[in-house]
């Protein structure tokens, strides 16, 4: 990005959620195509795992989300009742008793979560989770199967997880500059102010429709009209092409504004050959 004169991050670092559509391995394709001065606040309405805010480390943040496990979670840090030392506490805890009894006690925490929606069986579930998905039923009850790892929660796992929120709770300022809700996405780009950037990475419509991913062809018509009218400078991430299919919004609502585009890999399974690529878009307006 042209933020504050930084056009690449040397080291990216990952947070310890991880999400569907994460963009770990973007944030600096984002950062050397996005134009922003640093002046205003960074505006994110579909914060997730939040890999792009952290990196990105902006003076002044309005960052949302519809899903309040996730607010609710880094609101912890910024507040310090989650530090890197409780995390290690809890998951040395909760590591040994998944180690010793098995796949039901995932599925304990998981009941527990669902009841009391403690911030650290969010961590838990998510981290031990199959194939570090995030996802809840119709009914807001989180729903992901266990990855069959009872040893999941290693040493060193642990201590990784525990170096991703130290490094979190050292950037993350106060509720002054950085400001954390729980709120569907047009309530969040309500009251833009002058020199707010935009960060919008919406989910995809169609697929992994869940309680917090409420994301139509409405809505991205929606914003559409949004982004042609705003004052406000703006980068939006939209998957673009993969080998079956291209992805038609792009060409739909957004073909007037300049378009980035990145390739890159995954892997289907552990096998070097069973190799997939995606083309990511990024849209920006000025
Ligand atoms: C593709 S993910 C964002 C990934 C994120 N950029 C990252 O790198 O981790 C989309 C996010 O939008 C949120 N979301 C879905 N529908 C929403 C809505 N209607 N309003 C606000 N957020 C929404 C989801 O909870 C999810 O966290």
């Amino acid at each position: 990005m042209q933020v504050e004169g930084q056009s690449k991050i040397d080291h990216i670092h990952t947070p310890p959620l991880k999400i569907q559509g994460i963009k770990t391995k973007l944030v600096n394709f984002i950062v050397s195509k996005a134009h922003w001065d640093g002046s205003g606040r960074w505006v994110e309405p579909f914060l997730g795992s939040g890999v792009v805010l952290f990196n990105i480390n902006p003076r002044n943040a309005l960052v949302t989300d519809s899903n309040i496990h996730i607010i609710k979670f880094y609101k912890n840090i910024q507040q310090g009742k989650i530090s890197s030392k409780r995390v290690r506490d809890y998951l040395e805890k909760e590591g040994m008793k998944l180690m010793k009894v098995g796949e039901s006690h995932y599925y304990e925490v998981r009941d527990r979560f669902n009841q009391d929606w403690e911030s650290l069986d969010f961590l838990f579930l998510n981290r031990a989770g199959f194939n570090g998905l995030m996802r809840f039923n119709s009914k807001g009850k989180y729903n992901v199967p266990f990855c069959r790892k009872p040893e999941r929660f290693s040493k060193s796992y642990i201590t990784k997880i525990c170096n991703q929120v130290a490094w979190i709770s050292k950037i993350i300022p106060n509720t002054k500059t950085w400001n954390f809700r729980a709120c569907d996405w047009k309530e969040a780009l309500h009251n833009l102010k002058r020199g707010d950037f935009l960060y919008l990475d919406p989910p995809y419509y169609g697929r992994h429709t869940n309680y917090y991913d409420v994301w139509t062809y409405d809505d991205i018509s929606d914003l559409s009209d949004f982004l042609h009218s705003t004052k406000s400078k703006f980068a939006l991430s939209l998957w673009y092409e993969n080998q079956y299919r291209k992805n038609d919004d792009v060409r739909e609502f957004f073909s007037d504004f300049k378009i980035y585009k990145y390739e890159h890999f995954y892997h289907l399974g552990s096998t070097e050959s069973l190799r997939n690529s995606i083309v990511e878009s990024l849209i920006v307006n000025k």
